[in-house]
């Protein structure tokens, strides 16, 4: 499986504290069954050439302790951003996309922001850089009032992704709920850890899979966590207009 958002470059946001715990937290993925993890801190509002040198570093510091303990876990860069008034200044920043490919970004909105928002932001990233994955889009409770909506989004070119452990209950009912839902209508296209720690926190991948094959099947269930975010690790294109139920 590949895992395209989580908190395990240590010691740059409310993700891993220190370097042991994030060894632990991707030996805790590799017994999973994860064998990519593009790290994504939040890069949020200070998004700049210091924070881009911070995050390199510690990713460096990271990948060579990783393949010194035998993690058999391929990592790369990328960073959660925050919508904000500067997020085409942000997106040129070679964190802002997976890998530096300037091919997908990880974003994620406050989330109580309307739908027509939401709409603009992914149509105005499409003409000018990446395609947007939309963080744990379930949170985002004014942009999937109906399947429409979601539909609507994606055919403008976002990427819809749900953190796996929002599937069995992790972050409670009304998130269980509404991540089912967003399967139930075939708008999803990648599930994703958004690991903090090494704890209940941590990497749920394998987890949430089960619970979606339990909705869509083991197939369908499978492209979430193989098919889907291979392309964007690789960036390569993304299908336009898929099945949509
Ligand atoms: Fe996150």
């Amino acid at each position: 499986m590949i895992d395209l958002h989580n908190h395990v470059l240590p010691g740059v946001d409310d993700g891993a504290h220190d370097l042991e715990m994030a060894l632990r937290m991707l030996d805790i993925a590799a017994g999973q069954g994860i064998t990519h993890v593009a790290c994504t801190p939040h890069a949020n509002d200070r998004a700049n050439g210091q924070t881009d040198r911070l995050f390199q570093s510690a990713f460096l510091e990271l990948q060579a302790a990783a393949s010194e303990r035998g993690l058999p876990v391929e990592l790369s860069l990328a960073s959660e951003l925050m919508l904000g008034a500067d997020i085409l200044r942000v997106l040129s920043l070679p964190f802002a996309t997976y890998r530096g490919q300037k091919k997908y970004s990880l974003i994620e909105f406050p989330v109580e922001t309307p739908f027509e928002i939401v709409l603009n932001v992914v149509k105005t990233m499409r003409r000018s850089g990446p395609r947007p994955v939309l963080a744990h889009f379930e949170r985002f409770s004014r942009a999937q009032r109906i399947a429409e909506q979601v539909r609507s989004l994606r055919s403008e070119g976002a990427i819809i992704s749900l953190d796996a452990g929002s599937l069995e209950g992790q972050f409670g009912p009304v998130m269980e709920k509404r991540s089912k839902q967003l399967l139930e209508w075939n708008v999803v296209d990648i599930l994703a850890s958004d690991a903090h720690d090494d704890a209940a926190h941590g990497f749920r991948l394998k987890a949430g899979r089960e619970a979606a094959a339990a909705i869509i099947g083991a197939e369908s269930a499978a492209r979430l966590v193989l098919d889907n975010p291979r392309r964007v690790w690789e960036g390569l294109p993304w299908p336009q207009e898929k099945d949509e139920g």
